[in-house]
C-alpha cells in the first residue's frame, strides 16, 4: 500500500496549486465548440505522411532537435534554423518559457483575462504573477501597461488574446516590446486567423519570442507541434530546458508535411474566416455584444436577462459543448469556437430555442 506517512512531500507551491484544468474532451455524436480544435481535418498531405511513415525507424530516437522542421520553418519567416525551436505543442514551449525567466524572484506578468496555463506555470515557479487588467468591455490593453508590467522579467502577451478573441495594435506591442525591460512572449495560437502578426518583432528584438501552434490553424491538436522564433542567444537558452526528445518522430513528419501544404491551410483559413463573420452577424442580429474575433472562435455575451451560464447549461443538455468560464471578467461570456457551417447553424437553431422558452 501506498503510504505517505500522513505527511505531505510534495513542495508547498505544488500542494497548493489547484492544476491547471483543460476545457472538456467529450466524444461521440456530439458538437464541440468548446477547446478551439479546426472542424476541418488535417491537409491530406499530413495522411499520406503518417500512411507513408517508416515504423522501422520508430527503433531509433528521433531528431532531438528537430533540425528537419526548424529548417522548414525558418525558411518559413525568412530567419535562420538558430532562431527556431519546436514543441511537443506549444504548451511544452510555454513550461520552458517560464522555467528560462520566472522564478520567485523574477515574476510574471499576465494579461486578465488571459489563458489561464500562464497563472499555473508561474505557481509553478513559485513565482509572482502581476496582473495587467484589460480595459472593460473592449478588452484593450491598458495605456500604462509598461507601468503596471514593472518588475516583471517575463511578460506574457497572446496576439489575438484568448479567451477575449480581440488583437492588440502592431505598433503598441512594438512599443511595448522595445519598452519592458524583460522578455516578451508573443503568442500568436490565433495568428494564422488574423489580419497581421509579431513575426518581425521576432527577427529584429532580442527580448521577444514569437510563438505558435500547429493545433488550431493547422488542425493537429491531436499531434502536439508548436514552435517559437527569436534571437539566436534566447533559442540557445530554452535548448538547455526542453526535454531530450520533445518531439516524436511521427508528429515531426507529420508538421512537416502539414506546413508545406500552403494551399489547403490557405483555403481552410478563408473558410473559417467566412463562417465567423456570419457567426457574428447571426449573434449579433440576436442582441448578443460579439467582441471583434481575429481568432477561431468569437467571446460573446447574451443580452439580458439571458445568462451565458445558463445557455452554456442549455446548449450542453443538447450535447452542444462551448465554453464557459466561471471567473469575474469573464462569466457574462460564452467562448465559441469556429465550427462547420452545420454546426454553427445547429447552435444558433439551439440558442433561438433558448430565447423562446
Ligand atoms: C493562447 C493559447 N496559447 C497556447 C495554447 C496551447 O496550444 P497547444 O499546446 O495545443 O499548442 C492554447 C490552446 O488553447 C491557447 O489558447
Amino acid at each position: 500500500m501506498l503510504t505517505m506517512k500522513n505527511k505531505n512531500y510534495f513542495r508547498k507551491a505544488v500542494a497548493d496549486m489547484a492544476g491547471y484544468t483543460p476545457g472538456e474532451q467529450p466524444s461521440g455524436d456530439i458538437i464541440k465548440i468548446n477547446t478551439n480544435e479546426n472542424p476541418y481535418p488535417p491537409s491530406p498531405a499530413v495522411t499520406a505522411a503518417i500512411n507513408g511513415f517508416q515504423t522501422a525507424s520508430l527503433r531509433r530516437y528521433p531528431s532531438a532537435r528537430a533540425d528537419g522542421l526548424r529548417d522548414l520553418i525558418a525558411e518559413m519567416h525568412g530567419v535562420k534554423r538558430e532562431n527556431v525551436i519546436a514543441g511537443n505543442g506549444s504548451d511544452d514551449l510555454l513550461t520552458m518559457i517560464t522555467r528560462a525567466f520566472v522564478s520567485p524572484e523574477l515574476p510574471m506578468a499576465c494579461l486578465d483575462p488571459t489563458y489561464t496555463l500562464y497563472r499555473d506555470l508561474a505557481a509553478m515557479q513559485e513565482a509572482k504573477i502581476i496582473t495587467v487588467e484589460l480595459e472593460p468591455e473592449t478588452f484593450a490593453l491598458p495605456e500604462n501597461l509598461l507601468e503596471q508590467a514593472k518588475g516583471a522579467n517575463l511578460l506574457m502577451i497572446p496576439r489575438p488574446n484568448a479567451p477575449t478573441g480581440n488583437t492588440f495594435p502592431l505598433d503598441t506591442v512594438e512599443q511595448i516590446c522595445r519598452g519592458f525591460d524583460g522578455m516578451v512572449l508573443i503568442d500568436e495560437a490565433y495568428a494564422d486567423f488574423a489580419a497581421d502578426n509579431c513575426m518581425r518583432l521576432a527577427a529584429t528584438l532580442q527580448n521577444v519570442i514569437v510563438m505558435r501552434t500547429l493545433s488550431k490553424s493547422y488542425s493537429l491538436a491531436g499531434m502536439r507541434a508548436g514552435y517559437a522564433v527569436a534571437a539566436a542567444p534566447v533559442i540557445a537558452g530554452l535548448m538547455k530546458l526542453k526535454d531530450s526528445y520533445n518531439l516524436d518522430a511521427v508528429a515531426q513528419a507529420a508538421a512537416a508535411a502539414a506546413l508545406c501544404d500552403r494551399d489547403y491551410f490557405n483555403g481552410r483559413i478563408n473558410k473559417i474566416k467566412e463562417t465567423r463573420s456570419r457567426l457574428t452577424g447571426e449573434l449579433e442580429d440576436m442582441g448578443f455584444i460579439v467582441v471583434p474575433s481575429s481568432t477561431n472562435f468569437v467571446f460573446t455575451r447574451p443580452p439580458k436577462p439571458f445568462t451565458a451560464k445558463a445557455i452554456f447549461e442549455f446548449l450542453r443538455d443538447r450535447l452542444i459543448f462551448v465554453r464557459f468560464f466561471d471567473r469575474e471578467r469573464t462569466r457574462d461570456y460564452l467562448r465559441i469556437s469556429v465550427g462547420t457551417d452545420d454546426e454553427m447553424a445547429k447552435m444558433l437553431a439551439a440558442i433561438r430555442e433558448f430565447m423562446k422558452k
